[in-house]
């Protein structure tokens, strides 16, 4: 492992004693996902040199694998990636190709020649380059143990990365952007801070389904749905009419709260014959909804943009 400077310690230690989970500021229903945030862009060299190098212990690279339930299929990203643990376990473990980006020549190095020592090095690569420089469109998954601002420096991009794309981050959280599911890993060789623990943060990046929709029930002519659905992150509120003729189970209007994850929402509105169940996935531009009574009777619509 790199020797660490005076600098740096201090950097990591101070950093650890933060606390992990920190208040998020309360949510602003109607805006879309990083609306005002400006874009740090590529190249952000304020952050380069300020990211120390600490390990993640390896019971945290197992959380961090498992609650974004790695997968073959997925392309992981590991921004900072020290010596490579992240990308190497979850290519190991599932079969995952990987990319690690490091500032650090030496860590780079290390880092291949311990993917050739697991016998991964064909599904995995390392380069030296900055994390802000770091093309990451064609990941499916992305890990960071970085600092909080830096976290917060990336969030805008990270937002705009493809619906259903999950983000896990070592302690940091991202603001008031909750985490879709966060849990603390005993880490008994954890080298910083007073707790030997950390917090583990998974982010599931959410399309944008905020806007006015429209469309006919199948099957049901005059029967037209309207859905307004005002975003935050995840956070959606929906509200939504029927009007003409509706099968009499469902509910004419309402609004309720719902959680988007990836390109679906899924949410349960009082019917006078019981809850009626939604569910929409935007595809395409168009977001296809189905609604279930709960005598079972389903009713699709593909709703436009209005
Ligand atoms: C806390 S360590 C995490 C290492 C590894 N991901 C892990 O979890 O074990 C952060 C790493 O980020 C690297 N780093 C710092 N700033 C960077 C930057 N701007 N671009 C790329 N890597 C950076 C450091 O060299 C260090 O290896």
């Amino acid at each position: 492992m790199k020797a660490l400077s005076r600098r740096t310690l201090l950097a990591a230690l101070a950093a650890s004693l933060v606390a992990p989970a920190r208040a998020a500021a309360p949510r602003v229903a109607g805006e879309p996902p990083g609306a005002s945030e400006p874009d740090q862009g590529p190249g952000a060299p304020q952050f380069g040199a300020e990211v120390p190098y600490v390990q993640t212990p390896m019971p945290v690279v197992d959380a961090m694998l498992g609650i974004a339930g790695a997968r073959p299929g997925d392309r992981l990203i590991d921004l900072g990636s020290g010596d490579g643990r992240l990308v190497i376990e979850a290519a190991r473990r599932y079969g995952v190709p990987g990319l690690g980006v490091d500032l650090d020549p030496n860590l780079v190095a290390l880092s291949r020649e311990r993917a050739r020592a697991a016998g991964v090095e064909a599904l995995v690569r390392f380069v030296v380059g900055d994390l802000f420089d770091t093309d990451l469109a064609d990941a499916t998954l992305v890990t960071l143990y970085l600092l909080p601002e830096v976290n917060l420096a990336l969030r805008p991009r990270l937002l705009r990365l493809a619906p259903g794309t999950r983000v896990v981050s070592h302690d940091w959280d991202m603001g008031d952007w909750e985490p879709d599911r966060s849990l603390i890993v005993a880490a008994p060789n954890k080298p910083v801070g007073l707790r030997r623990e950390s917090a583990v943060h998974l982010w599931v990046i959410p399309a944008l389904l905020a806007g006015d929709w429209r469309g006919r029930l199948a099957g049901e002519p005059d029967a037209l749905l309207t859905v307004r659905i005002a975003q935050r992150y995840q956070a959606l509120q929906l509200s939504w009419r029927l009007d003409g003729s509706p099968p009499s189970a469902l509910p004419r209007s309402g609004t309720v709260q719902a959680r988007a994850t990836g390109d679906v929402a899924q949410l349960v509105m009082p019917g006078p014959a019981g809850p009626v169940r939604m569910q929409l996935r935007l595809r395409s531009g168009r977001l296809e909804a189905e609604l279930v009574t709960a005598a079972g009777l389903r009713h699709p619509a593909l709703l436009q943009a209005v």
